[in-house]
């Protein structure tokens, strides 16, 4: 196994992409934390894990609340033991034309995609500096690098989070941790459908999706774990302050 015995965080592994992330984590040998909103869900995933044979703990957190992601670390590590990886993956948005939103609305979403990786670091990282060792995946996006209509405001955090991601990068390169990003495309999970909508428009919205998609197809949760688990592995230790589209060739850049 690529990753016997690590210690890792997924956030919002209660769906999705983060779900998927997990279960692979997990599979490599890692005991996983899963820090979700959503304690069902996350619930669902440690379950799922289990059965799977692995070893996964969960914990009701809202990243955007620093006290509460340091009470489950503490009992996250008590239980684990200190963090190797933190994959920051929960993320959350409402689609809607830039000039239809109010300042509510960018609140809420700042809070959660962009000062809840930025507490998910500050909480982490310093264990990982006196450690000498970490790895840091950053789920970001796609819209992050080109933009994405109806999602301004969640596009300037994803941005925000790959500007952070490379700054990090640079400042904890001497103390031997590696942070990437990693930038989904569509994606078939809930936040997608909930960008989508309901009935026909939603339906038009994702085929022209798959239209514009060189691979012709959305992407499906298991598209990320595979890059996951090699940039949380040692097979990665030269590589930090990346950003990678997995995107069915969506975006290209050189
Ligand atoms: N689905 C896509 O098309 C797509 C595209 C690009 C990027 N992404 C990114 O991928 C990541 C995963 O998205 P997904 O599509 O799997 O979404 P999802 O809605 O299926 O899962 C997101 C998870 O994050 C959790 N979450 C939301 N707010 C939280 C908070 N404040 N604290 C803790 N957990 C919270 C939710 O409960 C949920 O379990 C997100 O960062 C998203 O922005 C998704």
């Amino acid at each position: 196994m690529l990753l016997q015995d690590q210690v890792a965080i997924v956030t919002g592994a209660g769906s999705g992409i983060g779900r998927a992330i997990a279960m692979r984590l997990a599979e490599e040998g890692c005991l996983v934390g899963i820090f979700d909103l959503n304690a069902a869900g996350g619930a669902d995933t440690r379950d799922a894990i289990a059965t799977a044979g692995g070893r996964a703990w969960s914990y009701r957190v809202d990243i955007s609340q620093a006290s509460e992601i340091a009470d489950a670390l503490a009992q996250f590590t008590a239980a684990a033991g200190p963090v190797d990886v933190l994959v920051n993956n929960a993320g959350w948005d409402r689609a809607m034309p830039f000039l239809k939103t109010d300042f509510a609305l960018w609140q809420r979403i700042v809070a959660i995609n962009l000062y809840g990786p930025l507490h998910m670091h500050h909480a982490i990282l310093p264990g990982m500096a006196e450690r000498k060792r970490g790895k840091v995946i950053n789920v970001a996006s796609d819209a992050g690098r080109v933009g994405s209509s109806g999602e301004a405001v969640y596009a300037a955090c994803k941005g925000g989070i790959i500007a952070f991601t490379k700054t990090m990068a640079r400042e904890m390169a001497r103390s031997n941790i590696q942070l990437n990003a990693l930038c989904p495309g569509p994606t078939d999970t809930p936040l997608l459908a909930d960008f989508a909508g309901e009935g026909e428009s939603g339906r038009k919205l994702v085929a022209a999706l798959e239209a514009a998609i060189p691979m012709r197809r959305l992407g499906k949760p298991d598209d990320y774990p595979g890059l996951v688990a090699f940039l949380a592995s040692s097979d990665s230790d030269y590589i930090t302050g990346q950003v990678i589209s997995v995107s069915g060739g969506l975006t290209m850049a050189g």
